[in-house]
């Protein structure tokens, strides 16, 4: 089979379940993952036999894509901040809010860094690593720590940060169980688990289907569980001018606002992102 009759059979075979245009981009993506072949080359070699094993790499990913599984899983990677993370159905696949989380630490933290001898980090639900490892490798000066309940999430979260070249100290731990943190940390981050079970609703039914519950939902009930329980920890465990870094709930931010103010933070501040949406918070221990 050439790669243009290739072409032909993945586009068929997935017309009706995605746009076009989507599906266009999904062979590219698998032709470079399989083939090497970025998009230009793939239009230059469309008269050129594609090997047996490849043509079964293509079925195989056809199969899950028509069960509308995430292509980041089919790949098995996925770039956040411009790094590249293996993902796993064990790992949430990282979200561009997420990136711009990063974006505002690594902004705002740089503008400290000549005070800084040391930044001491930790990331918590830290899933594939992204907010970890792109904070490593960004922040030349910090010494990142990161924890999730998900031995395997940490098993991938390990692996990426091998691929991207950063000493980042990984543990498996329940956040919810811990009582007090090992030390003092200038910067506490986290995207934890904050999507309501009323909100399952309007959900996409890949992210549904694939992605790691654990990863996602809190009960209607106590929305706020986890962010409740690492601003109590971070009342002991920010130093004086640490900052406490959130990706939050678009729907929530003024539960959280509150929340913080009553647990004795200052400085809150919520930040909107591409959308428009306050995805994002930080606050300090004192003004
Ligand atoms: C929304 S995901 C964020 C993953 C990653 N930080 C990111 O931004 O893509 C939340 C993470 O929290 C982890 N998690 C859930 N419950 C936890 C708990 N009790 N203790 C520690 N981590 C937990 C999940 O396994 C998941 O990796």
């Amino acid at each position: 089979m050439t790669l243009k009759e290739l072409r032909s059979t993945f586009t068929t075979g997935l017309s009706g379940n995605y746009p076009a245009e989507e599906i266009q981009s999904f062979f590219s993506w698998l032709a470079e993952s399989y083939l090497g072949y970025s998009r230009f080359e793939v239009s230059m070699n469309l008269n050129e036999t594609v090997p047996d094993e490849v043509q079964t790499k293509f079925s195989e990913a056809l199969i899950r894509l028509k069960k509308h599984e995430p292509i980041q899983y089919i790949l098995g990677e996925t770039e956040f901040y411009g790094l590249p993370i293996r993902v796993s159905p064990a790992t949430l696949i990282p979200r561009p809010e997420t990136e711009e989380l990063v974006q505002w630490v690594i902004g705002n933290s740089r503008e400290k860094l000549p005070n800084l001898t040391k930044l001491n980090v930790l990331d918590i639900g830290t899933g594939s690593g992204c907010i970890a490892i792109s904070l490593a490798k960004y922040l030349k000066n910090a010494s990142v720590s990161a924890l999730d309940i998900s031995e395997e999430a940490i098993v991938v979260a390990k692996e990426n940060a091998l691929l991207n070249d950063v000493a980042v100290n990984f543990q498996q731990a329940d956040i919810l169980a811990i009582k007090h943190l090992p030390q003092q940390y200038d910067i506490i981050i986290s995207n934890p688990p904050y999507v309501r079970e009323l909100e399952k609703k309007h959900m996409l039914p890949n992210v549904l289907a694939h992605e790691p519950e654990t990863a996602l939902f809190v009960s209607d009930k106590a929305p706020l569980l986890f962010y409740e329980q690492i601003a109590a920890l971070a009342t002991t465990s920010l130093t004086p001018s640490g900052t406490l870094y959130f990706e939050i709930n678009e729907y929530l931010s003024e539960e959280m606002h509150q929340m913080l103010q009553e647990k004795g933070f200052a400085e809150i501040e919520l930040k909107k992102d591409l959308f428009g949406k306050f995805r994002m918070l930080k606050c300090k221990l004192t003004s």
